[in-house]
């Protein structure tokens, strides 16, 4: 049987890090595109990587990929399909259309003119239609569209896949979970590294190295569109979750650190890690990351300070930052700091010096990932004098401010 065509869309930047993560996970003829991955495979890829990917925000099942003039030929390839052998008319949908360089006027006629075509179909098979629910379809359709070509999918996702269904209270700007997951990837920790998230808000980091270190599939606990397809198979699925919950560790031998200046914010963790069963492994405590210590010698710190554009106000912020960088370089020698933010001013101020600046987007708002090794200074002081004589001074290791 031929194989499927799969489109995971993710947040922009970490396209190379799915690519890996769905290779890990059986997919193949991977491609990396900007902002997500195609790949192909069976429905058993598409259920596991439903159910263990990390990154992806979606899997989308590629209908087709034509060419397209108008808005005629939009409806014309999308009445073209047996979708009655899909999903039954009983169930809602929703349409969503994207474009780039498309020539057409409005994407709102284009998402009508799917919706249309795919409701007339059902009724010239089954009497019926689909109604539309815009709020929470059983069934959703993507439509995209560039110069020439039109893609159509249909989402085996349902909800996106960053809803865990683990987080049960959520502060002032929290990050979606697969990007938190992202970032601690892109930031090389892995299970048995200590770390620490000094600003954990509600604690989307915390929760998301929790599942890797327990090695818990992130979609274990919610359910997906292809549950309602007309040919999900059922035993399959079971298997999957079963070996999955199989594979679950019961203990971290690292604990994994949290803290917050704020009662409320370090309450909203509090509760999250709790309600998920994790509270005993996540070491949490109030204090400002000004004034805290490294629980550990090494280890590797995350956090997602807060920035102008969300929460904070930009001259608090421009006093706070070299205070932050101050803080990093007196308390968290043999540390790698890696600080999220879509702050521009963040870099300039801190005077650290980065050893990585990574582009991601947080949605829409275009963020740094910015690496700073903290290493102490004492050492390069010995050498450069030959003196064996200590020295508070401390540097990251790159110049290149
Ligand atoms: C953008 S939010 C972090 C959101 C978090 N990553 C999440 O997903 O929920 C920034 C957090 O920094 C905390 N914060 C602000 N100033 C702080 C300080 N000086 N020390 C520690 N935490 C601080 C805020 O209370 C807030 O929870």
């Amino acid at each position: 049987m031929e194989p499927h065509h799969f489109f995971a869309p993710c947040p922009r930047g970490l396209e190379s890090i799915l690519a890996t993560e769905l290779e890990k996970l059986g997919a193949f003829s991977v491609q990396i595109h900007d902002g997500g991955v195609k790949f192909q495979g069976n429905w058993y890829i598409c259920y596991r990587t439903n159910l263990e990917s990390r990154i992806a925000s979606r899997i989308l099942w590629q209908i087709t990929k034509q060419p397209y003039i108008d808005e005629a030929d939009i409806y014309k390839i999308s009445h073209a399909f047996p979708w009655n052998e899909w999903f039954s008319p009983t169930l809602t949908i929703r349409v969503n259309v994207a474009a780039i360089k498309c020539p057409l006027r409005s994407l709102d006629f284009v998402t009508l003119r799917i919706k249309d075509a795919i409701c007339d179909k059902f009724r010239e098979l089954t009497n019926k239609r689909p109604s539309v629910n815009t709020v929470n379809p059983d069934i959703r359709i993507h439509g995209f569209l560039d110069a020439q070509e039109f893609t159509l999918y249909l989402d085996t996702s349902g909800d996106a896949l960053f809803k865990r269904n683990l987080r049960k209270t959520i502060g002032e700007a929290p990050l979606r979970e697969n990007l938190a997951a992202g970032i601690l990837q892109l930031a090389g920790w892995e299970p048995g590294i200590p770390l620490l998230d000094p600003m954990c808000g509600s604690g989307t980091f915390l929760l998301e190295a929790v599942q890797m270190s327990l090695n818990i599939s992130p979609g274990i606990r919610r359910s997906f569109a292809f549950e309602k397809f007309k040919k999900f198979d059922e035993a399959l699925w079971s298997k999957l979750k079963r070996e999955s919950v199989a594979r679950q560790k019961t203990k971290i031998h690292q604990p994994i650190y949290g803290s917050d200046l704020y009662g409320d914010a370090l309450a909203d963790a509090h509760t999250n890690l709790s309600m998920a069963g994790f509270s005993d492994v996540v070491a949490l405590k109030q204090g400002n990351i000004l004034e805290i210590s490294a629980p550990a010698s090494t280890g590797i710190l995350v956090a997602n300070p807060p920035y102008g554009k969300r929460v904070g106000d930009q001259e608090e912020l421009a006093e706070f930052y070299p205070k932050l960088g101050d803080a990093l370089k007196k308390r968290f020698i043999g540390w790698n700091a890696y600080l999220f933010t879509g702050d521009t001013l963040l870099p300039k101020l801190i005077r650290l010096a980065a050893s990585r600046r990574i582009p991601l987007f947080n949605a829409a708002i275009e963020c740094r990932l910015l690496e700073y090794k903290i290493v102490g200074g004492g050492m390069r002081k010995i050498k450069k004098d030959g003196v064996a004589q200590r020295s508070d001074s401390t540097s990251t290791t790159s110049q290149n401010l």
